[in-house]
């Protein structure tokens, strides 16, 4: 018999960030339904408390009264964006302009993440920042910037936004050509709230100004529904409907990757803005090796570990390659999605920037796993553990907090 099971996932913490942010320096009040409530979503209220933006919870809402472009105020104290690297990234671009002094620090795994990749390219609009070499604490002198043409080596949403952001204030156009394609989330915002912005391919155009506010009403994290989809397409017999999903060109490579491999998989698109979104329907799945092109990585940057797994349990030679940048999450993703396979008993070989799995293994378990104090390694493990032949004891996995607290409850429900 199928199991036919219904879930919605939490709302989208990529979305709610740049929401937040926006709605921060819009004229008037923007109110953001269905916001991500997590860890690092109030890491970045909370600095925007800290800088005299008025923010309000209710009920799977929240209000933001905008300061207006030129409204924010000199923060008191640090400003402490967490563990977050979007907060910390877009806030070194919304403050890098402004006329007063900042310093922004972090904790836990931000404090060694690399910072160079936003100062570099704001210091070339006039930014002046001090970070500790190349890391945490941001010192940052409030600048006149200038518009400038930026080649991003990088393929990076956020330091593209962190850029959209400083060139809000910037005297000129900014434009942006990114490498491949990331995800769009401050663009397709900004366009919705009539900031002078165009696109085309892999450029982008900004011309600085204010901007109106306007309600802004956040889809579904497909990122935390991966574990979801990965673990319905790899057990027999299972059918799950994932209802109101976001579905942004940019984040649904996972989805795209395993329809190639085999899956069975069905999307029914939604009216939605500013975020396309939809329901997603999964079934379960014979899964075939597959190929991973590098400017095919963005879209599932961090997804590759939930890849890895359905890897092993399909039929031949997977390979993720040109997949560097998971060394710079939470963790060192490459080592640590390594050492998980290990622990289930799964044979994974690594290269510098690449994965290679032969499939199909079988997942043996019986061993405790550790999440290296990485959310999304924690929610691969889960997935490992649920497909296991021997239980598997995730040790730290409390982490799942910093984007999706109810991870494990919500899990448990759909595959008790
Ligand atoms: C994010 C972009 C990605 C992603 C991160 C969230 C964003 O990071 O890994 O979880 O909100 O823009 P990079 O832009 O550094 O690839």
């Amino acid at each position: 018999m199928i199991k036919n099971k219904i879930y919605t996932p939490p709302p989208d913490k990529a979305v709610t960030h740049r929401a937040m942010l926006l709605a921060a320096i819009a004229d008037g009040s923007t109110t953001i339904s269905n916001p991500s409530v997590c860890e690092d979503t109030a890491a970045t209220a909370a600095c925007l408390k800290k800088l005299g933006v008025g923010i309000s919870f209710g009920k799977n809402r929240l209000v933001v009264k905008g300061a207006g472009l030129r409204g924010l105020k000199k923060s008191a104290g640090e400003l402490n964006a967490g563990e977050s690297g979007t907060t910390i990234r877009l806030l070194a671009g919304l403050l890098a302009g402004q006329e007063f002094d900042s310093v922004i620090t972090g904790q836990g795994s931000l404090l060694t993440r690399p910072m160079e990749r936003v100062t570099r390219p704001l210091t070339a609009m006039g930014a002046r920042i001090k970070s500790s070499a190349g890391r945490l604490p941001l010192r940052i002198s409030g600048s006149k910037l200038r518009g400038t043409d930026h080649r991003l080596s990088i393929p990076s949403a956020q330091v593209k936004s962190a850029l959209l952001f400083a060139g809000l204030y910037a005297e000129g156009p900014t434009s942006i050509t990114e490498r491949f394609q990331t995800r769009n989330h401050t663009e397709r915002l900004l366009k919705y709230l009539g900031a002078k912005i165009s696109s085309g391919g892999l450029n982008l155009y900004l011309r600085p100004g204010r901007f109106k506010a306007k309600n802004i009403k956040v889809p579904g994290d497909i990122s935390s529904a991966a574990p979801f989809i990965v673990a319905a397409c790899l057990l027999p017999d299972f059918k799950l409907t994932i209802k109101n999903a976001g579905l942004n060109p940019g984040r649904i490579g996972l989805i795209n990757t395993l329809k190639a491999m085999g899956a069975m998989i069905t999307i029914r698109p939604a009216a939605s803005t500013p975020e396309p979104a939809g329901d997603i329907t999964v079934s379960s799945s014979e899964l075939k090796g597959i190929r991973i092109r590098p400017d095919e990585i963005p879209a599932m940057i961090d997804e590759l570990p939930l890849l890895a797994l359905a890897a092993a349990r399909a039929r031949g030679t997977t390979v993720i390659g040109g997949a560097g940048e998971l060394r710079h999450k939470e963790s060192d993703r490459l080592r640590t999605t390594l050492a998980l396979f290990k622990t289930l008993g799964l044979n994974v070989e690594a290269g510098k920037d690449s994965l290679i799995i032969k499939g199909p293994q079988n997942i043996r378990g019986g061993r405790p796993a550790e999440t290296f104090n990485d959310h999304r390694v924690a929610m691969a493990a889960a997935v490992g553990a649920l497909l296991a032949a021997k239980p598997v004891k995730i040790k730290g996995a409390g982490c799942v907090k910093k984007s999706y607290p109810a991870f494990f409850a919500d899990f448990k429900k759909v595959f008790n």
